[in-house]
Order: structure tokens, then C-alpha cells, then sequence
């Protein structure tokens, strides 16, 4: 680099290893067009009543909604999430002091781990994990921890409540240093939903050694079979260390949208309520106005059939059978995910059928998705990147396949699929 740029270079803080796979992977598919199972996002239209309330607010003739609001949420928003949340954490949530508001979960996240992280905090994060964890604890200073989940086998197939962490090896990471632990669940890209027994012995560690837990609940609503979504910050003494991050992307599939917010103790939430306004001061008033109509909406019928939150689910769980069938046929062996957007898929024995010669990425499972774009004209996501760079030969066998897509798209992926299976024959 020229002498003059040299003063510009990238700032440490923001000194990544590896090319982001989402910038990598949009390029691929801009280039190659392939059936898209990489990206998380719904293929099909939010439903009516969002289009709706997104209508009512453009034609308002109130032009408040479009100018700036409240930095830390719009105050219709942040009372819809307050009643929203108090009814599943059993105490009134104060919109003012408890809650704020961000532009996604992806910034909640941010907002989280800026508002506690300190140069020297550890920081627990669980692998695989959603990529920019890692990155946002390092640019605060602070050091990730990392514990893989491993797959424990199991005769009946496999489903993601076999992912499991080994509850020694998470004691051991907890030191007088630690400060944060990060879960996601229902979790990308595993698909697993934790069990209140899983929680209750990480909520134990985090009394124990006084550590805050940062919850990714983004895909609350989307749990599959007979499971239950806990909330991390209904267990017993944790309100007062849980920050809950929830999206209204992800609640509404309407992921371009990016509004999410966080909920948790008043001396928390302070510190990050600091930290929006100094990077973006308010967010957008618009859609948070929109979002608090939907969240009324969802109010007035929670729990019942005709709720989006519940029919989104039943929606996506029938999509996850479709996708689990037309993935074992094809010769994956898929994970059947327990939550969320995503399936993993094990493709190791397709590796011997297939030349990746020509791919000359460092790991397998980026090879065989970037092989499988061009030559199959399905994209998936490799697995290597959510883990750390010492871990991330753990993830070569591994696949992310989003099954939030229309039932056309997916029975279109089915047919690829069995015309490739017998061109392999
Ligand atoms: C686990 C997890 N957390 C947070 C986010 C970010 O949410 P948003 O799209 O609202 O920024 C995502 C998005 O894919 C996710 O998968």
C-alpha cells in the first residue's frame, strides 16, 4: 500500500480474520443464480395485515411518524413491547428503562455487547455460532471463549436436540474475568431449541460467577413438534442478568425491515440505551410505528390459531418435513431441526461421488457449497465460518439449508435434487 493510504488502513478493532461468507456467498449467487437455500430470509410476502399497517402509517396524515422519535424506541413501539413481553416474563417490563429499540437484532446485539463489554472481559460464545458474536466482542476489547456443541449420536436419527455441550467443559471456561455468555436459542445454524434443563445449569454458572447472559431469541416463535421456546429471563433470579434480544424481522418475515430491540434490567438497559444514542441517536420512526400496530395486532390474539406467531410456525415446520425428506433422498444426512429458519445437513457421503477439484477453498464444506452452486444450481451455506479459527475443521462436514421458502421453491429444489441424484448414478 501506498505511504499516504497507510494512515487509513482498517482500524485493529475492526481487523477480521476471513472474507464475510454473506458478502462472499451474495456474490455467488448474484453470479450463478441457484435456487437460494443459503440466505435466511422468507422467498414469500409478509402477511396481509402487515401490508396493511404498513399502508395506514404511509398514509397518516400525522407527519410526526416522519420525523426523528425517542432515541431509545418510539413510544408506541416500546409500550407494545412491554406489553408483549410482560406477559411471558411475569413482571411489568417499564418501556422506558427496560427496553430499547435498534435497527435488528444484528444491531441488538451490537448495543449488548458495546454497552457491557471492557478491554480483558471474556466472553462465552457457543459454536457454532452466529458469525458476528465473535467479531463485536473482539471490537469491544473483550476476549471470546469458545465451546463447541457436540453431536451426540443417536440410533432413532439424529435431531438438534443432539447437539449438546459438555456441561464440565463449560464450568471450566467461567473465571472471575468472564462477564458475558451469549445464547441463541432457537439457535443459527443448528436448529436447536434448549431445554429448560440446558438453561437452568448455565443460568446456575451465571449466578455463580456473576455473569451477564445476552439471549439471541430472534426466532421465538418458530419452535418445532412438541417443543417449548424458554425464555432465559424467566428463570428464577435471572431477570436482573438476562438481556433479551428479539426482531421484528425475523417475527413478521420481513427480515429487510431490520427493527429488533432488547429487554432486561433497568441498569443494563441504561447502558445501551448510551450506546444507540451515540451511534444513531433514533431509529427509524416509520417502521417502528408499523411494527407497534403489528404487535398490537398479535396482542389481541396471542396464543391463538389465527396469530401469526403461532400459524408461522405450523407453516415452517411442515416446510422443515419437506426439506428433511427431499435432503435425505438426495443423500444428506439432515439434521431435523428442533427451531428457527435452518437445517444442517451432514454430506459426507456425497464426497466420494463428486470432484471438487476445482474448488480451491481451504475447507470442505466451502468447496462443496460453492461446487453445488455451479454445478447443481442449489446454494447452501458452509458451516465453517460460525466456528473460531482453531475450530473450524469442525464444521467440514457440515451444511445450512433456510427452509422458510414457498412450498413451489421447495418442491422446485426436490426436483434438482432427484435429477442430480440420478446423473450421480
Ligand atoms: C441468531 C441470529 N441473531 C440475530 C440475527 C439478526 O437479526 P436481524 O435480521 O433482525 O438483524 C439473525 C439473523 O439472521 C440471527 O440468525
Amino acid at each position: 500500500m501506498c505511504e499516504f493510504k497507510k494512515k487509513f488502513s482498517l482500524p485493529s478493532r475492526y481487523e477480521f480474520e476471513g472474507k464475510s461468507v454473506w458478502v462472499e456467498y451474495h456474490e455467488l449467487a448474484t453470479k450463478y443464480n441457484p435456487i437460494n437455500l443459503g440466505h435466511g430470509f422468507p422467498n414469500f410476502p409478509p402477511p396481509q395485515y402487515v401490508k396493511d399497517a404498513l399502508m395506514e402509517v404511509a398514509s397518516s396524515p400525522d407527519n410526526s411518524l416522519n420525523q426523528y422519535t425517542r432515541g431509545p424506541g418510539h413510544p408506541r413501539l416500546v409500550q407494545a413491547l412491554s406489553k408483549l413481553y410482560s406477559s411471558f416474563i411475569g413482571r411489568e417490563i417499564n418501556p422506558y428503562t427496560e427496553i430499547v429499540v435498534s435497527m435488528g437484532g444484528y444491531q441488538a446485539l451490537f448495543l449488548s455487547i458495546m454497552g457491557i463489554i471492557d478491554k480483558g472481559d471474556e466472553v462465552i460464545i457457543m459454536e457454532p455460532y452466529f458469525d458476528c458474536y465473535a467479531d463485536n466482542v473482539k471490537s469491544a476489547g473483550g476476549t471470546p471463549r469458545f465451546i463447541s456443541f457436540k453431536l451426540k449420536e443417536n440410533i432413532n436419527g439424529v435431531t438438534s436436540d443432539d447437539w449438546v455441550l459438555d456441561r464440565g467443559e463449560l464450568e471450566e471456561l467461567f473465571n472471575p474475568k468472564t462477564k458475558a455468555i451469549i445464547i441463541n436459542s432457537p439457535q443459527n445454524p443448528l436448529g436447536k431449541v434448549f431445554t429448560l434443563d440446558e438453561l437452568t445449569h448455565i443460568a446456575d454458572l451465571c449466578k455463580k460467577w456473576n455473569v451477564v447472559c445476552i439471549s439471541d431469541e430472534v426466532y421465538e416463535w418458530l419452535v418445532y413438534d412438541s417443543r417449548k421456546h424458554t425464555r432465559m429471563a424467566t428463570l428464577p433470579d435471572m431477570w436482573q442478568r438476562t438481556l433479551t434480544i428479539g426482531s421484528a424481522g425475523k417475527s413478521f418475515g420481513v427480515t429487510g425491515w431490520k427493527l429488533g430491540w432488547v429487554y432486561g434490567p433497568d441498569y443494563l438497559i441504561k447502558n445501551l440505551q448510551r450506546v444507540v444514542v451515540t451511534c444513531i441517536r433514533a431509529g427509524n420512526t416509520f417502521l417502528q410505528e408499523t411494527a407497534a400496530i403489528c404487535i398490537e395486532k398479535e396482542l389481541s390474539r396471542l396464543g391463538q390459531k389465527e396469530s401469526y406467531f403461532v400459524s408461522l410456525g405450523k407453516e415452517l415446520e411442515a416446510k422443515r418435513n419437506v426439506m428433511f425428506k427431499f435432503l435425505t433422498e438426495a443423500g444428506f444426512k439432515p439434521i431435523l431441526s428442533g427451531g428457527g429458519y435452518f437445517m444442517l445437513a451432514d454430506w459426507s457421503s456425497l464426497e466420494n461421488l463428486i470432484d471438487l477439484s476445482e474448488e480451491k477453498d481451504k475447507y470442505k464444506d466451502h468447496r462443496f457449497t460453492k461446487w453445488m452452486t455451479k454445478n447443481v444450481g442449489v446454494q447452501a451455506i458452509p458451516i465453517n465460518p460460525f466456528y473460531s479459527k482453531d475450530h473450524k475443521h469442525l464444521g467440514e462436514n457440515f451444511v445450512r439449508f433456510c427452509f422458510v421458502k414457498t412450498d413451489s421453491y421447495l418442491e422446485q429444489t426436490a426436483q434438482v435434487f432427484k435429477t442430480w441424484k440420478l446423473q450421480l448414478q
